[in-house]
């Protein structure tokens, strides 16, 4: 029996003036059905550790009561606590794993909070940001808060308003109607041993429909196993799970249209499947992700059929400007898109750092096209760069991974990309899929303003449709290019050059041996080199350099050749990436990584692959998480 005392099971502790914590980014699961809610709950956890893995905590109803446990750190943590002093069992239980933005990830910053009568357990997501107002009214009204968090008071209301209403979903919805700022919540109550409810505001919260058991969680992958049958939550919604029933309302407990659909990958996508990290074998999948995000869009002419993208062709006949929005690695997708939609367009193209847009006044109109690119469809920068967009009169379409997250649904139209879950933090299958989008809205534009002929249309498309065989085939001699990443991992800085799209793929390869090998590492423009950079140069320093093809723009070729030179006469160590037969580069390559023949716009899809691999490999030889690297999470939902 779960003793009636206050706060039960509960680790929560006190915490000090101005300790205010803000969770902004994290992955919460809730499950009511016949199962053992905590060995759902905790396996629905660990599919979205990716969403942050700072601390996590677990409340299950049971024999009347609730229990709860909380602890920092990664989820194994909870699992040891979990093992040490195990919960009761019930069939109702909710969890929750931290990214922390503000307070520290700690035991009594995690989730869930309880009221003071440990009946009522909450996790939320986001910041509630007149929470100061509403805890000084909770004081006055006789309730004593233990800590400064702003998740905290909704327990205490939620606590109050099912009191008076005897509904938990009315209760929430009573308290969403006084909350202001983001908040996406689950809570269970103890004398409801059947229900779990939750509101929507800002981030995601999918349902999973199961026979007599139903499940919410920030990402499909959390109940996958258990059902592919899903309802999207949109925004100012509350839901109402019990094992036969999901009711959703607004915030006023009006009945809500909700958009239910069928998952179309299963539980084995969202599992390891024999490779040590989700890296490894999201790299390895490249090649059907590419393909899958070809598939459907081209018919047996070679003619572009992009449904999604819902901007009628008048319109997109009128647009004078292309902008793309992006962050990270989706940023570097969207410069190489650039390349692509000037050169088969003819549209002036910017691409700019979402975090930067909107903050420059940007110069947007009725005649703008912006493109937001999205693996997780939740970045906050991006998204806030498309509600500015939008709010100028621009259309947007988004080029997003994740089915009915918040991105696209703010979109005038959407290109899915159809990597599957991208699991580990780095971003791989993502991004090359991101690019075949960007490829394919360039040539769509050129296609539907009768700037490229079909036949060239034809041509592109065609060399698209070998690239995941190139893919393929990269993926076959990566051996070398591991032995070469073991060898470097003593080192402190690894540079990355590159011209035309080979400058935002040295960006990547960059960006993918900071986060994973946490090792310093530049890109640069090699025109750039003269300007200031070579004097970074010294013995033994490695310079991966991205070679341009020696068949396409020779002149760009020709000019990186001297590039190596430079470098190399300064002591550089060289790390060629080169196309299969490129002989020129031989005599200045210490280390030579052949990549099958592609065209020049087209490169970045192969050339990218072994970068990702170099990473990979010098995180393990370092030692370093490679799924989850330090202080990072997959979704960064806050400026
Ligand atoms: O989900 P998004 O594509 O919007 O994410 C953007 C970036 O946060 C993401 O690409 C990040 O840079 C990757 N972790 C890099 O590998």
């Amino acid at each position: 029996m779960i003793p009636a005392a206050p706060r039960p099971f509960c680790d929560d502790a006190k915490r000090g003036e101005g300790d205010h914590e803000r969770i902004i980014m994290c992955g919460i699961v809730g499950y009511v059905g016949g199962q053992s809610a905590l060995d759902v709950v905790v396996a629905g956890l660990k599919r979205l550790e990716y969403r942050g893995y700072d601390s996590a905590g677990v409340a299950v109803l049971a024999d009347g009561g609730l229990a709860s446990t909380k602890k920092a750190g990664k989820l194994v943590n909870l699992e040891k606590a979990l093992v040490e002093q195990p919960l009761p069992a019930g069939t109702t239980g909710i969890g929750h794993t931290r990214w922390a933005t503000h307070g520290g990830p700690t035991d009594a910053n995690a989730h869930p909070h309880l009221d003071n009568a440990g009946r009522v357990a909450v996790v939320h997501n986001g910041i509630i940001e007149n929470f100061a107002g509403l805890r000084a009214e909770l004081a006055e009204r006789g309730h004593d808060l233990a800590s400064e968090t702003d998740t905290e008071v909704v327990a205490h209301l939620l606590a109050e308003a099912y009191s008076s209403t005897g509904d938990p979903a009315e209760a929430m919805r009573q308290v969403c109607r006084q909350l202001e700022g983001a908040f996406t919540l689950v809570a269970v109550h103890a004398d409801e041993p059947d229900v779990v409810v939750g509101a929507r505001r800002n981030s995601p919260l999918v349902v999973g429909v199961g026979e007599g058991e139903a499940f919410l969680a920030s990402d499909v992958a959390a109940f996958i196993a258990h059902t592919r049958s899903a309802i999207e939550l949109g925004q100012d919604q509350v839901v109402e799970l019990r094992r036969e029933s999901v009711t959703v309302t607004d915030f006023d407990g009006q009945p809500a249209e909700v958009r239910k659909y069928h998952v179309d990958w299963d539980a084995s996508a969202a599992e390891k499947g024999g490779y040590d990290y989700f890296m490894l074998k999201e790299i390895a999948e490249q090649p059907k992700a590419v393909a899958d995000t070809l598939l459907g869009r081209i018919d047996g002419s070679g003619a572009l059929h992009l449904d999604e993208v819902r901007i009628a062709p008048s319109v997109l006949r009128e647009v004078d400007k292309v902008v793309v929005v992006a962050c990270g690695t989706a940023y570097h997708a969207g410069m190489i898109a650039k390349y692509a939609i000037e050169h088969w367009t003819r549209l002036p193209c910017e691409t700019e750092l979402a975090s930067e847009f909107r903050y420059r006044d940007p110069i947007l109109d009725q005649r703008t096209l912006v493109i937001a690119i999205s693996q997780s469809g939740e970045t906050m920068d991006t998204l806030m760069a498309l509600r500015h967009a939008r709010e100028q009169g621009a259309k947007v379409l988004a080029i997003c991974n994740t089915n009915g997250s918040t991105i696209p649904r703010e979109s005038d139209a959407v290109l899915y990309t159809h990597a599957g879950p991208e699991v580990a933090v780095a971003s791989t299958k993502a991004f090359l899929t991101q690019l075949v989008a960007c490829y394919l809205v360039a040539l769509y534009l050129g296609q539907t303003r009768g700037t490229k002929w079909g036949d060239e249309i034809r041509t592109v498309v065609r060399q698209l449709s070998e690239v995941p065989g190139q893919v393929e085939r990269v993926l076959e001699t990566m051996e070398p290019v591991r032995a070469l990443a073991r060898s470097l991992a003593h080192k402190n800085t690894v540079l990355f050059l590159g011209r035309h799209v080979g400058y935002p793929v040295a960006l990547e390869g960059a960006l993918k041996l900071k986060e994973l090998a946490y090792m310093h590492a530049e890109g640069f423009a090699a025109g750039e080199l003269k300007h200031g950079p070579i004097a970074l140069i010294e013995d033994d320093l490695p310079v991966v350099v991205v070679v341009p093809s020696p068949r396409g723009r020779s002149v760009l070729h020709e000019k990186i050749v001297s590039n190596i030179q430079e470098i190399r006469a300064r002591g550089a160590r060289t790390i060629v990436i080169a196309e299969e037969g490129d002989e020129a580069v031989v005599p200045y390559a210490d280390h030579l990584i052949w990549i099958p023949a592609a065209p020049t716009l087209l490169q970045p899809l192969v050339a990218t692959v072994p970068l990702q691999v170099f990473a990979c490999e010098l995180a393990t030889a370092r030692g370093n998480e490679v799924d989850q690297p330090r202080n990072l999470a997959k979704s960064v939902t806050v400026e």
